[in-house]
């Protein structure tokens, strides 16, 4: 006697039979392990099978004799199989790897507009060893100024002014090296060059009234990422900040996406211990809401499971020894594999929150999102138990308790976590005032929201802020 799984569409089960199996739903956890009977739901406890999913094959049966039950088999259930995925054209991942910087620049064009983030970078020699490299490769380097924070209307404006001075051509590009603001940066210019009758950004970002499309090609853009955390590298959209109107906007589009990502941990050695907490933060939480997130697909799920383990410890050993390669390695390629994980499933609550925070409390984005994780995730237990404990055996190791402690583990142990890392848990020690609660719940209602796998009215975001502050 066996099980089967038939996949068409959505998953279906029943034992077997002649035919294909009758059409049934599987319980959230459908496969079975004959030494945790107890995760056999609705189906008979002896002699049940698991049944592999193959995403290429949709009609493909298998049954796998005495398979061992693991909960992250059950994790496509009720997932739709009609879904996109897009990514950077070209990822090279590597330590070591920016000594090939200008070998595979090359190819896309003879021009370059280099846009720093980092200061540090320049004082380390990185920002000449790049520039020396791209010139040995024989292109012309034109470096643009080196812009540190998370940028404004007002930086992606003179950008654009000071790349359009040197006659922009079909052969240059612009190559952002730096965090997740220099690639956002670079994007929003991208955008804006490529349409030389728009005066500036703003008229490119979301929310923004008479709002025009990104029509026209841009110019290549190469990501070499300098921070393990926003995934920014792997993403369609750059946010920038408008201070006069108090908000925080994006630009998005297929076409911003880079024509090639250059992902060397090595550059990430020199980050201080507060900068490598909050960045590998926010890429934990990224990982976390895009596989919870309600628009969540097989293939951008497969990103967390194999970008997610290993993080929390890396993370601290790297702020405790900054020139510890393996976990800056471990968190470089979470940050990009979250990064790729949430351009195509969306986030939750906790960046909807973060954007907000940063408006009105000026809180760094890794910062809020950590701050908010515990929270969105509490927020969130009793709709996705069974996804927050496949994520806690994935991160924290399989035992024997129920899913529904396993998903408390989890959040227990990322507050353990950001204790240790000196990470407030308030918002008020943030700066956030009290009265600004009503302004937060306003300005958190953004696209990362729709995401959320649970709705979330006014007052119960309200609820939550208070929770939390
Ligand atoms: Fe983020």
């Amino acid at each position: 006697m066996s099980s089967q799984v038939l996949i068409d569409r959505r998953l279906v089960a029943g034992r077997e039979t002649d035919g294909w199996a009758p059409a049934r739903e599987l319980p959230p956890r459908f496969a079975v392990d004959a030494h945790r009977p107890e995760l056999a739901g609705g189906f008979p406890r002896d002699g049940l099978r698991v049944a592999a999913f193959s995403p290429l094959g949709n009609r493909e049966l298998k049954s796998v004799p005495d398979c061992r039950c693991s909960p992250l088999a059950g994790s496509v259930v009720g997932m739709s199989l009609s879904y996109e995925f897009t990514a950077p054209r070209r990822i090279v991942l590597g330590s070591g790897r920016r000594k090939d910087l200008g070998t595979l620049v090359a190819p896309l064009g003879r021009r370059v507009f280099l846009l720093p983030g980092s200061r540090v970078l320049e004082q380390h020699g990185e920002l000449q060893g790049a520039i020396d490299r791209l010139r040995q490769a024989h292109l012309e380097v034109i470096p643009l100024e080196t812009v540190t924070h998370e940028p404004t209307v007002a930086d992606v404006d003179r950008v654009v002014t000071a790349i359009r001075s040197h006659q922009p051509q079909g052969t240059d590009l612009l190559l952002a090296l730096g965090g997740g603001s220099a690639i956002d940066l670079a994007k929003a210019a991208a955008a804006v060059v490529a349409h030389p009758e728009v005066e500036g950004i703003s008229r490119f970002l979301e929310g923004t009234p008479e709002k025009i499309e990104l029509t026209r090609e841009v110019l290549p853009i190469v990501a070499v990422p300098t921070t393990a955390g926003t995934g920014s590298e792997a993403t369609r959209n750059g946010v920038i900040s408008s201070p006069e109107q108090r908000a925080k906007r994006s630009i998005r589009s297929e076409r911003l996406l880079p024509r090639l990502v250059l992902v060397d941990p090595e550059l990430t050695l020199s980050l201080p211990p507060k900068v490598t907490a909050a960045t590998g933060l926010d890429a934990i939480t990224q990982l976390i809401e895009s596989y919870i997130s309600r628009r969540a697909t097989p293939l951008s799920r497969m990103l967390v499971l194999q970008g997610l383990p290993g993080t929390c410890d890396a993370l601290r050993t790297a702020c405790r020894e900054g020139g510890h390669l393996p976990s800056r390695e471990i968190l470089a390629q979470a940050a990009l594999l979250s990064g790729l994980a949430l351009a195509n499933s969306g986030l939750g609550l906790a960046h909807g929150v973060a954007a907000a925070l940063g408006v009105h409390a000026d809180v760094s984005h890794g910062l809020a999102c950590a701050v908010m994780l515990p929270a969105a995730l509490r927020y969130n237990l009793d709709c996705k138990t069974d996804d927050l404990a496949t994520l806690s055996w994935l991160l924290l190791g399989p035992t024997a308790e129920s899913p529904r402690q396993a998903a408390q583990r989890l959040i227990d142990t990322l507050e353990i976590l950001l204790l240790e890392l000196q990470i407030p848990r308030q918002l008020r020690e943030l700066g956030v005032r009290h009265e600004q609660l009503p302004d937060l719940v306003r300005d958190s209602r953004g696209n990362s929201l729709n995401g959320n796998p649970r709705d979330v009215s006014e007052a119960e975001l309200r609820e939550v802020l208070e929770s939390v502050w």
